[in-house]
């Protein structure tokens, strides 16, 4: 598939995604800790602009706790893996107090134009790059580039494929973050045909997880899903 196949692909995947509500957590629970936290002012315009031009984003109660991990952890050198509008970007940006340096890749071009003028609004500066997540990551495999921290949010049924590569990018004590990994809960579920294929290969992915030697895993139900590995090599 070329670069314009996957995007539309992925766009015409994600149309339906941009209700931005978790289907994992009841909506009253959902709503609850989504407005539980203040959030800097930017991050709320984010929410709207995604609600108003139904482009997804990492769910607000998904965000805050990305923020918990970033300021437990303080990850210096940070790869993200779908920069979207920049939402979770510059969610990680916030909870680091930009003490920290983002790679961020995504193949949309007006998602990254859009997320380079939300990050310049709010005064940081973050390495966006316009390519196949793919590319980038064979890319900075073959230079021997290692992160603290890797946070994916593109394709689902992708991340069975790039997987390992991911960890081989991690440094020691270095977490890599999925999101959507429970898919509405159809992972667990009853799914409709239509995922078929998706709900396959997440599936794969996490049982490829469960089983690689090296990494400490958990998957936290909230948002649409999230899933920890920590790499103990
Ligand atoms: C859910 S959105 C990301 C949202 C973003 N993390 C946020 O919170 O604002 C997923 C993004 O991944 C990008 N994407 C999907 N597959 C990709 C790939 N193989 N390479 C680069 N970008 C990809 C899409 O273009 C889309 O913008």
């Amino acid at each position: 598939m070329g670069i314009r196949d996957k995007k539309n692909h992925e766009t015409s995947y994600l149309k339906e995604r941009w209700q931005n509500r978790s289907e994992i957590v009841p909506p009253n629970i959902e709503d609850f800790t989504s407005q539980f936290n203040a959030r800097e002012q930017i991050l709320k315009e984010i929410e709207q602009y995604a609600s108003e031009n139904k482009v997804p984003i990492l769910l607000p109660s998904a965000a805050r706790f990305l923020q918990i991990i970033c300021r437990s952890k303080k990850p210096e050198n940070i790869l993200e893996i779908g920069t979207g509008i920049g939402y979770s970007t510059l969610s990680m940006l916030f909870a680091l107090k930009g003490r920290c340096h983002i790679t961020s890749v995504d193949f949309n071009i007006e998602r990254i134009k859009i997320a380079g003028k939300f990050i310049k609004k709010a005064g940081f500066s973050v390495n966006l790059i316009f390519d196949d997540s793919f590319n980038i990551i064979r890319k900075l495999l073959a230079e021997g580039a290692t992160f603290d921290m890797i946070f994916v949010d593109s394709v689902k049924s992708e991340y069975v494929f790039m997987n390992y590569k991911i960890q081989a990018l991690l440094k020691h004590s270095g977490i890599a973050i999925f999101d959507n990994v429970l898919f509405r809960g159809y992972v667990c579920n009853e799914h409709p045909p239509r995922y078929k294929r998706t709900i396959k290969l997440l599936k794969k992915f996490l049982s490829h997880v469960k089983t690689y030697p090296g990494i400490i895993t958990s998957i936290i139900p909230i948002g649409d899903g999230m899933l920890i590995i920590e790499n103990q090599d």
